[in-house]
């Protein structure tokens, strides 16, 4: 045994208060036939911020870093050569003026334009590339560009030739079909005529986005979130909804329409965290709100809107001109009703029409809205009571989400929960990024909640220990906190684990559920924790005890159990935390008798600070086999260390 796996492990059993190392039958009663509450399909979700370049650089596949001149240095992501310029007279789009404009006379090192793209482009042989501008000419005659991808030793791999005409500005495109694959290439824009001319909105775009769909997401990256079968998106953040400031806030308005013309916006990550600063970080909104929405469908989830409630962050500054006052939030609360009418309304009405002019006249569907992200004091509720009576007055059929703030306990968190429950929300927010050992400690957190208060919407949580790292022990702890969320399914409506995605060269913030690079991706065992979850869900939770006691840490047990009545199937989750295997008698009341079949998916890992990386995936992954229990009584054993999924015909 390796020392440092030695002493994850002790630190982990010391942790947990390990009673005995020995193997030990175990007797767990379940009760087929008494059905409990109903498992929302809202359970198992997903949460999406704009952190860690998870949208620009991510999951929106546009290539071009800056495509539209706008970063705070027009140049940023670009390395003109020759004579280059950044223009705003006359523009193409008049929420993003700049423009680059070239001029060629024959300069010896020629006149154009190369992008890094995000930390390099990544370019796939055979895929093909639809690269796009917007452009027009201040000289007489055509102007031919040369289109290159070049590579990090600048050798020059696809060339094509664009010519443009005219002094009104129009779109042209040509199609790229590299013939290697490469991970930090660059897009090269070399002019050939001498002359001058504008280029605005320079766009690389893989034709191959997941559901092909145009401006779309890329291909890997959402079928990752599809394969999870997400009961909710939560999206666009996360402390970027609040800004840094109001004027720095996430605007959703600002981020529908025809892409080209949506204002970019800084990111807050760019700067936050001083030692990890990222000075090329920006909002293109290129993935706005009618691409989340889009998303959500195509992925089978729910939408799940958060909405700024008039506060910007509250870490970030304590500048009372930096609130919205109280008696002038009225543009924001209609940020939220013309929200839902752009969502739901009909093509008729002035935002359903927007939708529909983008291409989606069908409604959204849109159920939840939250207001407010992490907020603390009084500020929050007397901004939100005003939300909440208008949402209810207008739209009686959206449930609303308030915020417990940042903590899960302590004075604000005990301060919020009861002002929600005044203000009479349908859902309270709760964040906690958390150690091994709160989350453990964790299985029990709902039992004891007010079933009659709002219902809990668990809107970012994830185990780290002091490095922050993913890896199995902190997917461990969290399957065994999450028997807590299923075994009180009728006050836990939905959990989304956060943040979703991290650029493995460009990251803020972890633990984070999937990594990636330019051209690959990895799932963190978390990931899988979150899968055998969304996958094996079921309809109705069952009770599951040992000696009268639900399953939350005896013997380094966690269990909990459900009935799936579309399929008639038990369904048994057990985290076993401790190092030992772990034998149990399962009492199987209710289940005729005889054997039945299923099958048991299992995580396991023998180190618990193993972890999965680009280049070895495949370290921490689930393992089914085929399984057949005998009614009444069966006896399985678990593996120590592990998360077991068993799935059995009823
Ligand atoms: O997920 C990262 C950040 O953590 C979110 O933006 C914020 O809500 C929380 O503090």
């Amino acid at each position: 045994m390796r020392r440092s796996m030695k002493k994850a492990i002790s630190l982990f059993l010391l942790s947990m208060g390990v009673s005995g190392l020995m193997a030990q039958t175990n007797e767990f009663k379940i009760d087929v036939q008494q059905t409990g509450a109903p498992i929302q399909s809202t359970m198992y979700g997903i949460f999406f911020e704009d952190i860690n370049f998870g949208a620009d650089g991510g999951l929106y596949a546009e290539l071009i870093k800056n495509r539209s001149f706008e970063f705070e240095n027009p140049f940023g992501g670009w390395t003109p050569f020759g004579n280059v310029t950044i223009q705003t007279k006359s523009p193409c789009f008049d929420k993003n003026p700049h423009y680059a404009r070239l001029s060629f006379n024959k300069e010896l090192t020629g006149t154009g334009l190369d992008n890094e793209g995000f930390k390099g482009i990544g370019i796939k042989a055979g895929e093909k590339y639809d690269l796009s501008f917007y452009a027009r000419t201040v000289t007489n005659g055509p102007i031919k560009f040369r289109i290159n991808l070049v590579n990090d030793k600048h050798d020059i791999y696809e060339t094509k030739e664009v010519e443009i005409n005219g002094k009104d500005w129009k779109k042209y495109s040509v199609v790229l079909t590299p013939e290697v694959t490469e991970a930090h290439s660059r897009l090269r824009i070399t002019m050939l005529t001498q002359g001058t001319a504008d280029l605005e909105h320079i766009s690389l775009f893989p034709q191959n986005t997941f559901n092909n769909r145009p401006n779309g997401m890329r291909a890997d990256l959402a079928q990752a979130l599809k394969d999870l079968k997400p009961g909710v998106f939560r999206f666009p953040g996360g402390c970027i909804v609040e800004g840094t400031n109001l004027a720095t806030r996430y605007q959703w308005k600002n981020t529908v329409g025809p892409v080209e013309n949506r204002p970019i916006n800084i990111n807050r990550w760019n700067y936050t965290f001083p030692h990890k600063k990222f000075p090329d970080y920006y909002q293109s909104y290129g993935l706005g709100f009618f691409e989340y929405f889009q998303l959500s469908e195509d992925i089978g989830a729910e939408p799940l809107p958060v909405l700024n409630c008039g506060l910007s962050c509250q870490y970030e500054n304590d500048d009372p001109n930096e609130n919205c006052p109280v008696d002038k939030l009225q543009p924001y609360i209609d940020d939220a009703l013309d929200l839902i009418e752009f969502a739901n309304g009909p093509v008729t009405s002035k935002w359903g029409k927007l939708r529909a002019d983008m291409g989606h006249p069908a409604s959204f569907n849109l159920k939840y809205l939250a207001i407010g992200n992490e907020q603390w004091g009084s500020l929050y509720p007397e901004r939100l009571e005003p939300f909440v009576k208008q949402i209810r007055a207008k739209y009686p059929e959206i449930q609303v989400i308030g915020s417990s703030g940042p903590q899960a306990e302590g004075e604000d968190f005990d301060y919020l929960w009861p002002e929600m429950k005044r203000i009479n929300v349908d859902l309270v927010d709760e964040h906690y990024y958390r150690s091994p050992e709160w989350f453990l400690n964790g299985a029990k957190r709902y039992d004891s909640y007010d079933r009659n208060g709002p219902k809990v919407f668990a809107g970012e949580y994830a185990c780290h220990p002091n490095n922050r790292e993913n890896s199995f022990l902190t997917a461990l702890a969290e399957a065994a906190f999450m028997t807590g969320f299923e075994r009180n399914a009728d006050v836990v409506h939905i959990c989304t684990y956060a943040p979703l995605f991290a650029h493995v060269d460009a990251w803020q913030w972890r633990p984070d559920l999937i990594w990636f690079d330019n051209l690959s991706l990895v799932k963190t065992p978390n990931y899988y924790v979150q899968q055998l979850y969304g996958h094996n869900a079921g309809t109705n939770v069952i009770p599951l005890s040992m000696q009268n006691e639900p399953v939350t840490g005896q013997n380094d047990l966690y269990a909990t159990a459900a009935v799936d009545k579309k399929t008639n199937e038990l369904i048994i989750k057990i985290a076993n935390t401790g190092i030992q295997h772990r034998k149990i008698k399962l009492d199987l009341n209710g289940l005729s008798g005889g054997k039945h079949k299923g099958t048991v998916t299992v995580l396991h890992a023998s180190d618990l600070e193993a972890k999965n990386t680009i280049c070895k995936p495949d370290q921490v992954v689930p393992v089914v086999s085929d399984v057949e229990l005998e009614a009444p009584a069966a006896e399985v054993i678990l593996r120590p260390l592990s998360f077991s999924v068993y799935r059995i015909a009823l």
